[in-house]
């Protein structure tokens, strides 16, 4: 008998429970910062001026970019005297910037777009010219740039006289606070010093740079993503890895490591700073920085980094769990000859279907697949996709049921869907599953679960309120990133079903991630 089934989505109460560590939480950067910084393509050259950045704003409109996503105009270094004025106060370059740079930010404002700025967290900047750091004036600074109408701050690490990362980069967070202007706060540490900046970032800033400068090279460019690929739990909405400003565009590499540099940095949810000077680049250029599906992945609303599922030998397996239960995956070929990449649907988590559409987001071809997902990859080049169920969807993923004492979690991989349920360790939290059956009939239960423990979790499974099984066993998979399955019959009526499984011991069911019903 067939039995169609489908998901009804059950509007869900969940308990949050307090983040562990203060949060820096000033409602910016939900998805990671998009715009334009000059370093890159100019360094401290004279051609870093204001017809450079008034230039890059009106191409942010002119060209379509502000409609993609690209918003913040940033000032590297440079851009100031090397000496503050009589009273404290940081002094714009008059050659650079004869109007200063409150006539620059309203210009940039009224594009309907928002300006950065960038000092350190030294004595002096990084530049050898000896430009003044904001170490010992956070608060002058902080104020002056939110008179100015900054939106962003990137805040450097040289010259920092062997003071604390932690006691500089928090000292202007709280001075950017006390200005009451919303600045968006990057920090830019290197992952130098120890606690690592990727510990403490999230508490401090909106993003953390993890590594050195990129060149304009590809040995340089997958170094800085090799080095920030590890870090993914680190980030989360507001709070992101910074493996450098974009070098694409700027002519060292070929389109097809340029490809591959905006995919990495997509699916490792990196800002997409443009780096290069948009007044001379060619249209290769503007067709990378503008492709909306891959400007989609970075941007995904649940704001998860992507990760590493395989490495066969710099044949690498990347994926990304989005907001709408689809996946993105990179393969990624970091050799020097053509090689065939594969993966699977069930691999990168996106299991449960008899089938998915694969859309690759660069040729913009779409395919269907039972499973596999395999692709022949040039050499230094990247295929994505955007990997989605299509078929006969027959499972239901624990966190868009009914929860009762319970949170949704995605701290252990291997769950299908966005994340799994772990309920509260006692007797009765439960998690229901409503399905709607075309008739009644005899269906096969599958219970997705992880239980990183070696003692069974029983659960009581109720249809409708009736117990049909007692104490089902959930044994033990060893860690809470080794997913199993319990599978189990009942009979369904037609119309709506509820299905519950009821933790029966005092350690709670085990962490529930999907049901299928088949
Ligand atoms: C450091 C930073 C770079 C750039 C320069 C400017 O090297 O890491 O991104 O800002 O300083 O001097």
């Amino acid at each position: 008998m067939r039995i169609a089934v489908v998901a009804a989505l059950v509007a869900t109460s969940i308990t949050i429970t307090a983040p562990q560590v203060e949060a820096l939480e000033n409602g910016l950067a939900r998805t990671p910062p998009m715009g334009f910084n000059n370093w890159n393509t100019t360094g401290c050259r004279a051609e870093f001026n204001e017809a450079m950045v008034k230039g890059i704003a009106d191409i942010f409109v002119n060209k379509g970019l502000k409609d993609v996503g690209y918003q913040y105009v940033n000032l590297d270094d440079c851009w100031a005297k090397t000496t503050r004025d009589s009273n404290g106060n940081l002094v714009p370059d008059p050659v650079r910037f004869p109007n200063g740079i409150k006539a620059l930010a309203d210009y940039v404002h009224s594009k309907g777009l928002k300006i950065g700025i960038y000092t350190s967290a030294g004595t002096k900047t990084c530049n050898t010219a000896g430009f003044p750091g904001a170490l010992g004036h956070e608060q002058q600074d902080a104020n002056l740039f939110a008179s100015w109408g900054i939106d962003y701050l990137k805040y450097d690490n040289c010259n920092n006289q062997g003071v604390d990362a932690v006691q500089r980069y928090t000292k202007m967070r709280d001075a950017l606070k006390n200005t009451g202007r919303p600045i968006v706060y990057s920090i830019c540490e290197w992952g130098r010093s120890e606690p690592k900046v990727w510990t403490w970032g999230p508490d401090t800033g909106n993003l953390w740079r993890t590594t050195g400068d990129i060149s304009d090279n590809w040995t340089s460019m997958i170094g800085k993503a090799k080095a920030n690929r590890v870090l993914a739990q680190y980030a989360k909405p507001g709070a992101w890895n910074d493996p450098d400003m974009l070098e694409v565009g700027n002519g060292g590499m070929t389109a097809t490591e340029y490809r591959t540099h905006f995919s990495l940095w997509a699916i490792m949810a990196a800002p997409l700073l443009i780096g290069s000077d948009l007044r001379k680049v060619n249209d290769d250029t503007f067709t990378i920085l503008k492709n909306t599906d891959v400007i989609a992945v970075d941007q995904d609303p649940l704001g998860k980094q992507g990760t590493v599922i395989s490495n066969s030998n710099g044949l690498v397996v990347y994926s990304k769990v989005l907001a709408n239960g689809d996946r993105a995956v990179a393969l990624s070929n970091e050799n020097t000859s053509t090689a065939t990449i594969s993966t699977s649907a069930s691999a990168i988590g996106i299991g449960g279907s008899s089938s998915y559409t694969l859309k690759d987001l660069w040729s913009k071809q779409t395919r269907t697949t039972t499973g596999s997902i395999s692709a022949s990859v040039p050499a230094h080049g990247t295929v994505m996709y955007r990997v989605s169920r299509s078929g006969n969807v027959n499972r239901i993923e624990a966190e868009n049921a009914t929860i009762s004492q319970g949170v949704v979690e995605s701290n252990h991989a291997g769950f299908s869907g966005t994340g799994f349920v772990n309920g509260t360790n006692a007797v009765g939290p439960y998690v229901e599953w409503t399905i709607n059956a075309t008739q009644a009939g005899t269906v096969t239960l599958t219970f997705g679960y992880a239980n990183g423990t070696t003692a069974n979790r029983p659960v009581d499974l109720t249809v409708n309120g009736t117990l049909v099984r007692d104490e089902l066993a959930f044994n033990g998979t060893g860690a809470w990133t080794n997913y199993s399955s319990v599978t189990t019959t009942v009979t369904l009526v037609a119309g709506e079903n509820k299905i519950r499984v009821t933790a029966t011991t005092a350690n709670g069911a085990a962490n529930l991630d999907y049901l299928d019903i088949t």
